[in-house]
């Protein structure tokens, strides 16, 4: 080859080369664009588990367009497990005729009519947690499938498979997706052994960081085969220490769908897991029969101050800032300037939690007008700090506003 053709040669394949880069990094912005405030929305795992259907799914839908919980921002309706029962000759995932009648696009269409978004379950392996048929293999073919239907959330289990690596297997679902042109939220539910929150954000919107929550307040539990285990709420604040700075707008770490409403916890124990999720910038994916809720149950969930704390526009997971004992003390910084604080009796007698605006990084001679979240009273305006007597396994949660 000549030197003028090798050149030209050199030069198309740098065109190429510049051609192609912005495809790669518009995949990460288009991912990331989607989920710009944690997701909202309910999952029938934590209460029905197997037991779904579109009847369900779309009583679900009926009660939280009219019950407020789409006025305070749920949004995403999510069938987990169990919809699907096999493959086609083609390949083609098939729903469960006898409990999805009218096929999985009717259903989509009824929910985006209630003015909601439709999710929907797989799993990155051969078969999902429940052994139904799974997306190994299928990739292309099930987000193809999953857009036609009119899927708008998806949620990807890590059950069956083998040796994968999960970046690998995650970042091919998250390709499979964008190509097919539809904006789905991807949420990558590994459980947090391979770290997704070093390796996650431009793969999906959020990510599992542990194991299964327990609908009780504290202590692990062996899952029936013997392996480890279904956390308390508790523990599973804990584990979310020290991972605030992996989570951002579009890239959410998550500690696991809500537990509230479903009766293993008392309302004070509710109170205390739907304010961490908030002040963790953590998705709230009610996980109970919203169709007949309790008042409490309904207050907390309904929550709307509460609920701007996840939302705020900033997108700062909090973290703890202090702890003694079993009391601690938790802060998220606000767009406005603001922090949302909580204050965290986790032992089993009442005792004094204080919190001083040092804590929050905020000069200590400052006064701070306070608000209670939950009482939805202004407390005055305080200088240096506040105490608070809380009872056993209860939160105060307040924004201080200097
Ligand atoms: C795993 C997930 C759960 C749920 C089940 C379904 O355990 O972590 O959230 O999706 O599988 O089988």
């Amino acid at each position: 080859m000549n030197r003028f053709w090798k050149r030209i040669w050199i030069g198309l394949i740098v065109l190429v080369g510049i051609g192609l880069s912005p495809i790669t990094s518009f995949a990460q912005i288009e991912r990331d664009s989607l989920a710009q405030t944690p997701p909202m929305g309910w999952n029938s795992w934590n209460k029905f588990a197997c037991n779904v259907s579109e009847d369900l799914i779309k009583t679900v839908a009926d009660a939280m367009a009219t019950n407020g919980m789409k006025e305070a921002g749920y949004q995403y309706v999510v069938i987990d497990d169990c919809w699907q029962v096999k493959r086609d000759d083609a390949g083609n995932i098939v729903a469960d005729p006898k409990n999805f009648p009218s096929g999985i696009k009717a259903l989509a269409d009824y929910i985006h009519g209630k003015g909601l978004k439709f999710g929907i379950y797989s799993d990155a392996g051969t078969k999902t947690c429940a052994g139904r048929p799974a997306g190994q293999g299928h990739e292309y073919q099930d987000a193809l499938q999953y857009a036609k239907w009119g899927v708008d959330y998806l949620k990807y289990d890590w059950c069956n498979t083998g040796t994968r690596n999960a970046e690998e297997a995650y970042t091919t679902m998250s390709n499979a997706l964008l190509s097919t042109g539809r904006p789905i939220v991807f949420s990558l539910c590994e459980w947090g052994t391979a770290k997704p929150w070093l390796w996650g954000k431009g793969i999906g919107n959020l990510w599992r960081t542990t194991g299964d929550i327990g609908d009780r307040f504290m202590g692990k539990d062996k899952w029936p085969d013997g392996s480890c285990c279904q956390l308390g709420m508790a523990d599973i604040v804990d584990l979310q220490a020290g991972l605030e700075t992996f989570s951002g707008p579009g890239h959410w770490n998550d500690p696991d769908m809500l537990e509230v409403g479903n009766g293993g916890m008392t309302t004070s124990e509710y109170r205390a897991h739907f304010s961490f999720w908030a002040l963790l910038a953590a998705p709230l994916i009610a996980g109970n029969d919203v169709r007949s809720m309790s008042a409490d149950t309904k207050e907390i969930l309904e929550n709307k101050e509460v609920i701007a704390i996840d939302q705020d526009a900033l997108g700062r997971q909090g973290r703890r800032v202090w702890k003694q004992g079993d009391l601690e003390v938790w802060s998220r910084p606000l767009k406005d300037g603001s922090r949302a604080v909580i204050l965290f009796n986790r032992g089993a007698a009442e005792a004094e939690v204080g919190v001083t605006w040092e804590q929050l990084a905020y000069p200590g001679h400052l006064s701070a007008n306070l608000r209670d979240l939950w009482e939805h009273k202004d407390l005055g305006s305080f200088a240096g700090g506040y105490k608070a007597k809380l009872a056993s396994h209860s939160v105060v949660m307040v924004k201080v506003t200097p």
